[in-house]
C-alpha cells in the first residue's frame, strides 16, 4: 500500500512530524510556496493569520510525487488563526482527494475553525491535534502511535 504524508511547515514542527511518518514508511511531499512567509515572526503571524482568515490559497510549487496514485494520504498543517494554513488550502483546492487524516500542529493544541472546515469537507477524515511537536517530541509520537 502506497502511503504519503503531505505537509507544510514554516518553523520546523511539521518537519519533525514528517520525520516520524518517514520512519513509518510513508513517502513525504513538502509543500513549498512560491512566496515564503516573512522571516520576522511577528510579521509572519500577521500575514499568515490574515491569509488563513480569508481562506487564501497560496501559489505553491507543483507536487513532486504523483499524489492521486497513493492509497493513503495524511495531511500535515500548522494552525494559523485557528484555521488551516494557506499553503494547505492551496494544495487541497488543487487535488481531488480524501485524506485519511489531518495532523494539525499548533501552539495551543486546539484548531476550532480548521476542525469545522475539515468535518464539513472531509467527514471521513480523522483529525489529530498536536501541541508544538518540537517541544513535546515524546508526547506527539505517543499520540500518533496510538492513532495507528
Ligand atoms: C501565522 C501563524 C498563525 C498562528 N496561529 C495560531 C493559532 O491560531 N493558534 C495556535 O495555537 N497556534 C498558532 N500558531 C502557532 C503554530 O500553529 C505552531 O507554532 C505550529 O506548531 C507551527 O508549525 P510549523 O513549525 O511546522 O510551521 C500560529 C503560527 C503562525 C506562524
Amino acid at each position: 500500500m502506497k502511503k504519503v504524508f503531505v505537509y507544510y511547515s514554516y518553523s520546523g514542527n511539521g518537519d519533525l512530524v514528517a520525520k516520524y511518518y518517514k520512519e513509518k514508511g510513508y513517502e513525504i511531499e513538502e509543500i513549498v510556496t512560491k512566496e515564503p512567509l516573512p522571516d520576522i515572526k511577528f510579521l509572519a503571524i500577521l500575514t499568515g493569520g490574515f491569509k488563513a482568515l480569508i481562506n487564501h490559497k497560496d501559489k505553491i510549487e507543483k507536487s513532486v510525487l504523483p499524489i492521486s496514485e497513493y492509497d493513503e494520504i495524511v495531511i500535515g498543517s500548522p494552525i494559523w488563526n485557528g484555521r488551516l494554513s494557506s499553503p494547505i488550502n492551496a494544495f487541497l483546492a488543487n487535488h481531488d482527494i480524501v485524506p485519511k487524516a489531518f495532523v494539525l500542529y499548533s501552539g495551543s493544541g486546539k484548531s476550532p475553525s480548521a476542525t469545522k472546515t475539515i468535518i464539513k469537507k472531509y467527514p471521513s477524515s480523522m483529525i489529530i491535534n498536536l501541541t508544538e511537536p518540537k517541544k513535546h517530541e515524546e508526547e506527539f509520537k505517543d499520540i500518533l502511535n496510538r492513532m495507528g
